[in-house]
């Protein structure tokens, strides 16, 4: 995917309108030791002195923990709840508590492992000093205090208040709340002015599973975040709001926001209240239906909504790749090595899985009377593996499925050849994202 330069005249104007706003509304000075100007030959580690946090003590740069190690990145430290939006390098393995984060004295700033350095960014020439600001931007600036690099040009999964999606520009969900490596869904901002959701692995028109039009917008648009929750893409002049996801005017005293697309394929706006105990709230998401992220099951695994709540089940015939991981999807539990047995006999079944839908990738179309008749038609072909029945439209399927789901009306039948064992399909959960509380504001779609 492409990356385009960001527009960092902007980025500076909204900076200070932030840091304006966060120390007003909220921060007092803190008791803490705090370090908001990094310079050259600075150091972090994981044990002692692990952050740079910003002037409110909001938003720390440095080490937190993930996994079994440490991960670099950027988190909120003043609030109870430590949570991260963005990580440096986010795909790498987690490291030992013997790792150095070193701003060096050349400007670049790296991972320090024993004798092996990593790059935490790739812009670094010309570097003097960086900071933490409070909006949550870390910021690496030359010595004529201009802008080289900046976190929120790089977003990960999280968009904070003045951040923004350049064309081009996306967020890739992480795979759970306290992994934070790169997971299974996108949200890009596209070159045609279009906000779309896609399963990460294939993109392209028929697998988006949200979009804010049907394109034709123009260049350059930008999806915007303000710090009242307002969401909104404004087109290339950067004034005039084409579309608004949300309206904001959510209430800001004493409250922060943050836009996240979570590691179950919605992307949401959480709220939290810096005086009252407790976590985040959401206040608003992309969709209402927790099956409508495509991939969320794996290959050969289907949705099923329980309770608004997204569940998973293998086709009959199929076992969980993975234990645990959905995303691994399923597999046959038997040998296809031979379709039919020597004396020509059929050795299958096909057994039925109504109320589901999934990605069509027939290889034969064919009209049939019914159900019956379109699973004998599967049954006589060796390359059938499964059929889709409905109206009189049977067509013919090899594996895997994928993006299945159940859904009540207007579906297909799936009939799925199995051997002669009957399978019960039990649907299992899927690992919340996270404990939300009350949702006070309605989706967009359903
Ligand atoms: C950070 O500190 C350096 C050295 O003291 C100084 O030259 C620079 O202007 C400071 N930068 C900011 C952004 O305050
Ligand atoms: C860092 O720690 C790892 C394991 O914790 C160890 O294998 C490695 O030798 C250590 N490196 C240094 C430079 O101490
Ligand atoms: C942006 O939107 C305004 C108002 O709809 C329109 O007049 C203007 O031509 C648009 N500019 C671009 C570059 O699309
Ligand atoms: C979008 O939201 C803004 C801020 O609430 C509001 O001023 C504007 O009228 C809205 N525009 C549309 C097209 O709904
Ligand atoms: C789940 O399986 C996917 C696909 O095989 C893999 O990429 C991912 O790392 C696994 N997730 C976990 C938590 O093991």
């Amino acid at each position: 995917m492409k990356r385009e330069a960001t527009e960092r005249s902007h980025y500076l104007v909204m900076d200070s309108i932030t840091l304006f706003f966060l120390f007003s509304a909220f921060f007092t000075a803190s008791a803490q030791q705090i370090q908001s100007n990094v310079s050259r030959g600075s150091s972090l580690t994981p044990t002692t002195n692990s952050t740079w946090l910003s002037r409110s003590g909001l938003y720390a740069f440095g080490f937190y923990k993930e996994g079994n190690g440490y991960a670099v990145g950027i988190f909120m430290a003043g609030i109870p709840e430590k949570t991260v939006v963005w990580t440096a390098n986010r795909d790498d393995p987690p490291v030992s508590r013997n790792a150095t984060l070193l701003f060096a004295s050349d400007g670049r700033l790296v991972l320090q492992m024993g004798q092996e350095q990593v790059a935490v960014v790739a812009e670094s020439s010309g570097s003097a000093s960086a900071s933490m600001l409070n909006s949550g931007n870390f910021v690496i600036y030359n010595s004529d205090q201009g802008i080289i690099w900046q976190s929120f040009g790089h977003p990960t999964d999280t968009l904070l208040p003045s951040q923004r999606l350049v064309a081009g520009q996306g967020l890739f969900s992480s795979i759970s709340d306290t992994q934070h490596s790169t997971g299974i869904f996108l949200l890009t901002m596209q070159g045609d002015g279009n906000l779309v959701q896609y399963p990460a692995d294939d993109i392209s028109v028929a697998t988006a599973y949200f979009a804010t039009s049907a394109g034709g917008l123009g260049d350059n648009v930008t999806l915007n975040f303000d710090a009242d929750g307002h969401l909104y893409l404004l087109n290339a002049t950067g004034f005039n709001i084409i579309t608004n996801l949300t309206n904001g005017g959510y209430p800001t005293e004493d409250t922060i926001y943050l836009m996240r697309l979570d590691a179950d394929g919605i992307f949401r706006i959480y709220s939290h209240h810096l005086k009252q105990k407790g976590n985040w709230s959401i206040e608003w998401q992309s969709s209402n239906d927790a099956c409508r992220p495509k991939g969320l099951c794996g290959l050969n695994g289907f949705c099923v909504l329980n309770d608004q709540k997204a569940g998973c089940a293998c086709l009959p015939g199929f076992d969980m790749v993975q234990q645990g991981n959905w995303t691994a999807g399923c597999e046959r539990n038997f040998d296809v090595n031979s379709c039919k047995s020597n004396n020509g006999d059929i050795k299958y079944n096909m057994q039925e899985v109504s109320n589901t839908t999934w990605e069509d990738v027939s290889y034969s179309v064919l009209t049939r009377p019914d159900k019956d008749s379109c699973a004998q038609a599967c049954l006589a072909d060796c390359n059938c593996e499964a059929v889709l029945f409905k109206g009189r439209t049977c067509r013919k399927q090899r594996l895997p499925l994928r993006y299945g789901r159940r859904q009540i009306s207007d579906t297909d039948t799936a009939l799925i050849k199995v051997t002669h064992t009957n399978d019960t399909i039990k649907a299992g959960k899927l690992p919340r994202t996270r404990d939300s509380e009350s949702q006070r504001h309605g989706g967009y779609g359903s």
